[in-house]
């Protein structure tokens, strides 16, 4: 059977829902961000796998500014959303939300956007994806947003390399006074 070549950013959309129990705390009481780094991306493969109908790694991770600390006994809300979609990546938006349900406070806990690849599950190499069926203003935008992430990361990617390769390390070592470090090799 021939798989659709176009489905909707609906089709795909995932929410998932996790108590913070108490196994989830740091030293200081809170939820561990890595907890809540490790739950975005099992969303995320969950919400690219379903578009893609296919086994998907996660290529890279947009910056992930915890606005809000998450306390034991919060729910914690995912929301997943494919923004845009490549030859073979998606983006995958991702909103975090964390609820008390004492006060019935919500907080915005964190945004970011999950760079995800279909691969064949032997090969290991990329496979194309379906295309997104964009259904109202807001899925364009997102659309149009991710397209232009992508090729800012890439840019961005690029010239970090450049520049790594460019270092003159012994004036690098002169710029470092005044930076709080100690050269001690001997
Ligand atoms: C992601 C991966 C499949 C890309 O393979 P590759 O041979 O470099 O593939 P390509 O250069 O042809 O790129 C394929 C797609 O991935 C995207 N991509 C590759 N590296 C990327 C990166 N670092 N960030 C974002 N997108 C990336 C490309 O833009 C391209 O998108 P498009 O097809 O929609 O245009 C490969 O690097 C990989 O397997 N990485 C390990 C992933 C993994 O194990 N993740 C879990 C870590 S625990």
């Amino acid at each position: 059977m021939n798989e659709p070549s176009f489905r909707t950013v609906k089709s795909s959309q995932v929410i998932l829902k996790e108590l913070m129990v108490p196994s989830y705390a740091n030293f200081g009481g809170k939820v561990h961000g890595g907890v809540i780094l490790s739950l975005m991306d099992k969303i995320a493969y969950t919400c690219a796998a379903s578009h893609a109908k296919a086994y998907c790694v996660t290529a890279s991770v947009d910056s992930v500014d915890f606005v809000n600390p998450v306390e034991v006994g919060e729910l914690l809300t995912l929301y997943a959303s494919v923004n845009y979609v490549g030859t073979s990546s998606m983006e995958v938006g991702i909103k975090v939300v964390s609820e008390d349900f004492k006060n019935g406070i919500v907080k915005h806990t964190n945004t970011s956007y999950f760079t995800m690849v279909a691969v064949d599950e032997i090969t290991r190499k990329p496979v194309p994806v379906p295309g997104l069926i964009l259904e109202d203003d807001q899925e364009i935008k997102r659309f149009a947003v991710g397209k232009l992430r992508k090729q800012l990361n890439r840019n961005h990617r690029r010239e970090m390399s450049e520049a790594r390769q460019a270092i003159d390390f012994a004036q690098e070592i002169r710029m470092l006074k005044g930076e709080n470090c100690q050269i001690v090799r001997s």
